[in-house]
């Protein structure tokens, strides 16, 4: 198994820095950046129900963010951006463990504003990684699956069932497919940390989640985002409309969808677990809800009209690609983890949750937050998506 071995004990270089290395607290604080988004709101409360642990919870927004009552005095909400003066010096200095989320993660962004997904995804964040190093912090970063490109292909370029950690290759396409500019910048952003942390002692680990879904993902057009979220919000925006779910090409291409629980799961291991898990590359996704996009439509189709049996019958439609997301757009066309490194080093974890199972709670979630959104005439719609913002957390 591959882990980042330190070549070399130091700091590193900062230029014009004066950092020194900070020496551990016995308490321990969790910096989640990225705490309002999708993955954040749902991290930081599982945190927050552990004694002995603060989490420093760190968005521009924090509208999805509900913490009960019993974990709340844990949760210190920070409100700011990363590139706000002195942030993430703040943050580091304050934190043991460093969880970094924040990310511009929807493929609708990687060709047409592929200059703030490449800043938002790599340059943004390489202090974040100076800076850990520098003082000692423990940085648990958030990558993509889709470092691994279109396809899932071994050293000699046979074709695998599963894309693995060690020996799948990172295969994206050509730079006028500007699909890739969000995998290049995640990718060059691990090799920052990876050799941050062979090289300068950074202790660290990388996460490749694959597909998360749960309740409070993305954004539902026209009520708090605009343009085209991820599979799951576009169906559910599809569905509470009326209109035809739209499968990009067809719908052929494949995923395998992981419960955002089960997920939140494994990320806790990973931060109780830093001597199986630093210097590691985990893929985290289930090895049980592998589908085709058109399959996912049937499903959701089938879970909406148990939750609204009375609501027309929805239909699919397919649309080419161009169409529905522009020039450059390109797709992974078939994106299933191998699970194995991660049941290994996170002592048995599994995603088991099957596909079928999510869906109800799901639904039920986006229908309770935005289904009277959605039918209101478009003034009372934009005061009910007020407020309702993103945040930084819309991580992958
Ligand atoms: C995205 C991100 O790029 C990944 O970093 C992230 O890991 C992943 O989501 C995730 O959710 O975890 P992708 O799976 O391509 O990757 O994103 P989606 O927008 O959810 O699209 C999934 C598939 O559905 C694509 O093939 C897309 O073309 C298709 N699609 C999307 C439709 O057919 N119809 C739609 O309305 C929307």
């Amino acid at each position: 198994m591959t882990r980042a071995r330190p070549r070399k004990r130091g700091l590193p270089a900062l230029a014009g820095g004066s950092i020194t290395r900070l020496p551990s607290r016995t308490s321990s604080t969790i910096a989640v950046l990225g705490a309002g988004g999708f993955i954040g709101s749902h991290l930081v409360p599982a945190l927050a129900a552990r004694e002995g642990t603060s989490v420093l919870a760190v968005d521009s927004t924090f509208d999805k963010l509900v913490v009960p009552a019993s974990g709340a005095k844990r949760v210190e909400r920070r409100q700011a951006r990363l590139g706000d003066t002195g942030v993430l010096e703040e943050i580091t200095a304050r934190a043991d463990v460093v969880v970094s989320l924040t990310a511009l993660c929807n493929p609708a962004l990687y060709n047409t504003r592929p200059l703030e997904v490449i800043d938002a995804n790599y340059t943004d964040l390489v202090p974040l990684v100076k800076l850990c190093a520098a003082r000692g912090r423990r940085l648990i970063h958030f990558s993509t699956c889709e470092v691994y490109g279109r396809q899932a292909l071994d050293r000699k370029g046979r074709r695998q069932r599963q894309m693995d950690e060690e020996s799948t290759m990172l295969c994206l396409g050509p730079v006028a497919s500007e699909r890739w500019s969000y995998a290049a910048a995640k990718q060059l952003l691990e090799r920052v940390i990876w050799a941050h942390g062979v090289h300068a002692g950074l202790r660290f680990t990388i996460v490749r989640p694959f597909n998360v879904i749960g309740p409070r993902m993305d954004f539902i057009p026209g009520v708090d985002g605009e343009g085209i979220p991820r599979v799951l919000a576009s169906f559910m925006h599809a569905l509470m409309t009326g209109q035809d779910l739209l499968l990009v090409d067809g719908g052929r291409q494949r995923r395998a969808f992981v419960d955002v629980g089960e997920f939140v799961d494994a990320v806790v291991r990973i931060i109780d677990r830093p001597r199986a898990c630093d210097g590691q590359i985990l893929n985290l996704g289930s090895g049980v809800n592998e589908l085709s996009i058109a399959a996912l439509a049937r499903a959701m189709i089938a879970a909406y009209r148990v939750a609204r049996p009375e609501a027309p019958r929805p239909k699919v439609r397919p649309v080419p690609a161009r169409v529905f997301y522009g020039e450059g757009y390109d797709d992974s066309v078939r994106r299933v983890p191998s699970v194995g490194k991660a049941e290994r080093l996170l002592g048995g974890w599994r995603a088991r949750r099957k596909l079928a199972e999510m869906l109800p709670a799901i639904i039920e979630d986006y229908l309770r937050r935005y289904e009277a959104a959605v039918l209101a005439p478009p003034p009372a719609r934009a005061a009910a998506g007020r407020g309702r913002g993103q945040g930084q957390g819309v991580v992958g």
